[in-house]
């Protein structure tokens, strides 16, 4: 199936059961996961992951996640899945985790881009899980972005990004707003190869043991998650970070905002600018949600520059900074 025209699903019964056939019929579809949205294919079918690859301009050797709706479908796609698996799964799906297993004969290379693992999520949006369900297949689904550019979490999002190379998108929300932890379970010692939606404390918490995070095993030219080694999340913008001890951090802060704007420079701040998208009181949660929609519509405004400065660490924190970090064209380390 080639997508010329791209179809607005509503996210009733009858719009999901027409993405699905879709999908057994080779096509792609966008549809919302509780993370971000996702650009949708019959896992099984290499045609198809092909189409996913070409329409996202994505490099060929940066893997896919697979997309289950039941636990009994984990031992299809996976082999040798350890017994940490089933405790993270029992606990944290459906959910935003990600676990890189043995990938079973049962999915081509091409999905996991000839890795011999693969990524496997049980996500918890309703469409997306019933969506999975109807398609009969398990469905493989990077987010629908162009590769390189903000996450989507609305549909406008990926119809910017995607208009005629996606047969339908399904027209709903994202819970979340950032993409999913992704967890290795295939070394001796589980790895967070990206931080998201469930924190290192809370994978802990249930293993009974520690969890390394990928910085600290990781030699900077050796990527493990080949999706490490790319520049991503990034609006068109120039995007500067401010990180460092918060007193010190405000005061550059401020006289970089009152230097550029001296010289005539459209400068947005962030922080404010999500602030004032926000409305309730900004907390982390609220910040994770929105921030892919405000880089985008920072680039609407078409400003010189974008300053954003470091958040805490604590929660969703550390996915953002994790996320901004790359979305940098500078960070700029205050003492
Ligand atoms: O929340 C999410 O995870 C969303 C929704 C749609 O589920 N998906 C998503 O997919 O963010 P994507 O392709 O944008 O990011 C997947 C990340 C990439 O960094 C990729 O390199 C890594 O997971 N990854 C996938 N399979 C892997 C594998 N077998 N080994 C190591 N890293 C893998
Ligand atoms: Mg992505």
């Amino acid at each position: 199936m080639r997508a010329k025209k791209t179809t607005i699903l509503g996210s009733d019964k009858a719009s999901i059961t027409r993405a699905a056939t879709i999908i057994k019929e080779g096509g792609l579809v966008a549809f919302p996961t509780e993370t971000v949205f996702g650009l949708g294919a019959d896992a099984t079918n290499k045609n198809a992951l092909n189409k996913i690859f070409k329409a996202k301009g994505r490099p060929r050797d940066n893997p896919l996640i697979v997309h289950i709706h039941c636990l009994e479908q984990l031992n299809i796609f996976a082999r040798n899945v350890p017994e940490e698996a089933y405790k993270l799964a029992h606990h944290f799906w459906p959910g935003p985790l990600s676990l890189v297993l043995q990938r079973s004969e049962n999915l081509p290379d091409i999905v996991s881009a000839g890795l011999d693992t693969v990524a496997i999520r049980m996500p918890s949006n309703e469409i997306a899980l019933d969506l999975i369900i109807q398609a009969g297949v398990p469905v493989a689904a990077p987010s629908a972005n162009l590769s390189g550019s903000p996450s989507p979490t609305t549909a406008m999002h990926v119809l910017a990004d995607l208009t005629g190379k996606v047969n339908a998108i399904i027209n709903s929300s994202c819970t979340i707003g950032l993409e999913s932890t992704v967890l290795d379970l295939t070394s001796c010692q589980p790895v967070i190869l990206r931080p998201g939606g469930v924190s290192i404390y809370q994978l802990e918490a249930v293993l009974g043991f520690k969890v390394l995070q990928v910085k600290e095993v990781l030699a900077e030219t050796t990527p493990m998650s080949p999706g490490m080694k790319y520049r991503h999340y990034s609006p068109k913008t120039p995007l500067v970070l401010i990180t460092g001890r918060k007193y010190t951090r405000k005061t550059v802060l401020n006289n970089l905002l009152k230097h550029y704007r001296t010289r005539g420079l459209k400068t947005i701040h962030l922080n404010k600018f999500i602030g004032n998208l926000s409305r309730t009181p900004l907390n982390v949660d609220i910040f994770a949600r929105l921030m892919y929609d405000a880089l985008r519509k920072a680039d609407h405004l078409s400003g010189d520059l974008i300053l954003a400065e470091q958040l805490d660490e604590n929660g969703l924190g550390e996915a953002i900074m994790n996320r901004l970090r790359k979305a940098a064209t500078r960070i700029i380390r205050v003492k």
